[in-house]
This record gives C-alpha cells, structure tokens and sequence, in this order.
C-alpha cells in the first residue's frame, strides 16, 4: 500500500529533485499535496518552481499551495546566493500551467490531516519548518493523524551552511523547528551529516543527463548551477543533494542507518540560534524525539535515483 505524504519545500534545486523522485514513485508514494514555504527564495518563487517542476514531470492534477512567507519570529534569511535569482536556476523559467490552490497551505495541512485516519499521513519538510509549526499551532489535535516526520535539516558533525553551527532550514525558522521537535511525533532527520555523503559528482550528473528524458535534463541542468557554490566553497567535485534524501528514506529505508537520540533546537543565542543540540550518548536523560541518521550507501542512493529518473517518458 502506498505511502501518504505531503512533502512540504523551498524550491530549490535539491527541493526539486525530492519532488521529482517522489512523483517517480506513484505504487510506493501517494502526494496528497505540495506546500511551499519561503526559505532558498521568497515565497512567490517557491510557490511558482514547485508548480514548474509539475509541469516538467507532467504531474498531473498536482495540488499545490503557498504557505508562509516569512519565519514565525525572526526576519526571513533566502539563499540566492546557493540557488540564483529564481531559486531553480540552470532551467527555463515559464510560467506553469499547474495552478495554485487557493487554500492556504498551513490551513491544507490541517484539513488534511483532520480528515485522515490516525498515523497514516507522513509529513516530507524540505524547508524552513514553518508552515508545519504553525499547522500544529492552530489545531494540535491534527497530530494523532501524523505517523512520522521525515525532514532534511540540522547538523552535529557537519558544521553549519548559515552561520557557522546551524544548517539553514533550522536557522531560517528556529522557532518553527522548535515546534516541530517537541511536537511528540516520530522525526526522521536528515542532516548535513548524512546529506554530505551524498555527493553530485560530475560523473553522476553525466550519467543523469546522459538518461534521455525531459526531468533527468532539468534534474542535471539543475545539479550542474546548484554544484557550482557547494564544489567552490568546499573544494570538492560536487554538492551534497540534501532534500532527496527524505524520499530516498521512504522508498529505500535500508539505504540509511541511524541512532535514535534526543535533539533540541537552541532558540535564544544570537551566536548559535538554530542550532541542532544532538543528544547522540544520551547523557542528559531526555526522551529520544528523532532517529539522527548518521550513514548511507551513496552509490545504492544514486542508483535509486536514476532508475527512478528513467521512469518519466
Ligand atoms: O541546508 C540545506 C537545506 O536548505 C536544503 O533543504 C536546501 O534546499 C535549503 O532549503
Ligand atoms: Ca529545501
């Protein structure tokens, strides 16, 4: 039986790719809906490149929504810089023929989830948490219908990409990522630990590319600008491809290993303010929240992805 999810994102190249390898996968994984959230570029962007990354699949009758366009407290922080100007660059901009939802994405969330049996929906952030804080926010009871949260964000070993100790997503929205932490719910947390291991190489892109296809094109075009800032600023040849790692783990869990663990976001210092506090020993006694996943076979992962590329026409 297949999957419910709502994959919730910040398109972004590496948001695109999730939601390619999602769409890829309709036997194992049934989009209820796509919420977009400000984070790599304003949300009038991220509403739109979601919508453009539809319409490149030929995902038909997609329904997506634009959510939040700021964090809950502090000033919202894009990443241009990482993605360019239209936060897809390296593809044709257009403007798509999928539609926007008129619901608000926050208020999609809790319909949603309020009209669905307990522990059967699989929530996807691929952004800045916001939207999720703030469905859980206005109605808490939509959580008995959440059976896990898969996220790409945080970081332990890996060093932070937005100030020195915070990965982006926990930093751009600390308080939403709070939230979400102590929500109670099961979260799968895909970090820079685990998404640093999955490299884009030249090789691999060639062989993206080399598939044929109008998605495998856009995912390779896309991969090639979003290489660029990563390769520089840690001299080497690729970028990590964060975001699909979520979809990975729900189609390929045995590709990933993890330790539960217990994980807090620090809200209050300037200096380290989205910081991912990891209890990776246990040592302070609290109740493990999240499964840290630490590893994963790259190659088995890669393989996944361009098997899954060939399937679009
Ligand atoms: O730190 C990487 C994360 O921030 C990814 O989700 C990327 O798309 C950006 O949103
Ligand atoms: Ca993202």
């Amino acid at each position: 039986m297949s999957k419910k999810i709502i994959i919730d994102c910040d398109p972004g190249q590496d948001d695109a790719v999730a939601l390619f390898l999602a769409m890829s996968s309709p036997d194992e994984l049934e989009i209820l809906g796509i919420t977009t959230v400000a984070g790599n570029v304003p949300l009038n962007l991220t509403q739109r490149n979601a919508r453009i990354i539809c319409d490149i699949a030929n995902y038909k009758n997609a329904k997506v929504f634009s959510g939040c366009s700021r964090p809950i407290l502090v000033d919202l922080v894009t990443a241009e810089n990482v993605h360019g100007n239209t936060g897809i660059d390296g593809i044709d901009i257009f403007e798509p023929e999928t539609t926007l939802r008129k619901m608000h994405a926050v208020d999609f969330i809790i319909e949603t989830l309020s009209e669905a049996e307990a522990n059967s929906i699989t929530l996807v952030p691929t952004g800045p948490l916001t939207n999720i804080a703030l469905a859980i926010i206005k109605d808490p009871s939509i959580l008995k219908a959440v059976k896990q949260i898969v996220l790409m964000g945080g970081a332990m070993r890996e060093a932070g990409n937005l100030g020195a100790s915070a990965e982006f997503n926990m930093r751009v929205d600390p308080h939403a990522a709070r939230v979400v932490f102590e929500c109670g719910i099961p979260i799968i947390v895909m970090s820079l630990d685990v998404t640093h291991k999955v490299l884009t190489s030249r090789e691999r892109v060639n062989e993206i590319e080399s598939i044929g296809n109008s998605v495998s094109s856009a995912t390779a075009n896309m991969l090639k600008f979003f290489a660029r800032y990563d390769s520089e600023k840690y001299g080497i040849d690729g970028a990590p491809l964060h975001d699909p790692c979520t979809i990975a783990w729900l189609l390929k869990e045995d590709l990933f290993s993890g330790k539960e663990c217990n994980v807090r976001i620090e809200t209050d210092s300037s200096l380290t303010l989205g910081h991912t506090s990891v209890d990776f020993w246990g040592v302070e006694g609290n109740t493990p929240n999240a499964i840290w996943i630490e590893d994963i076979d790259d190659v088995g992962f890669y393989n996944l992805l361009i098997d899954r590329l060939k399937r679009f026409d």
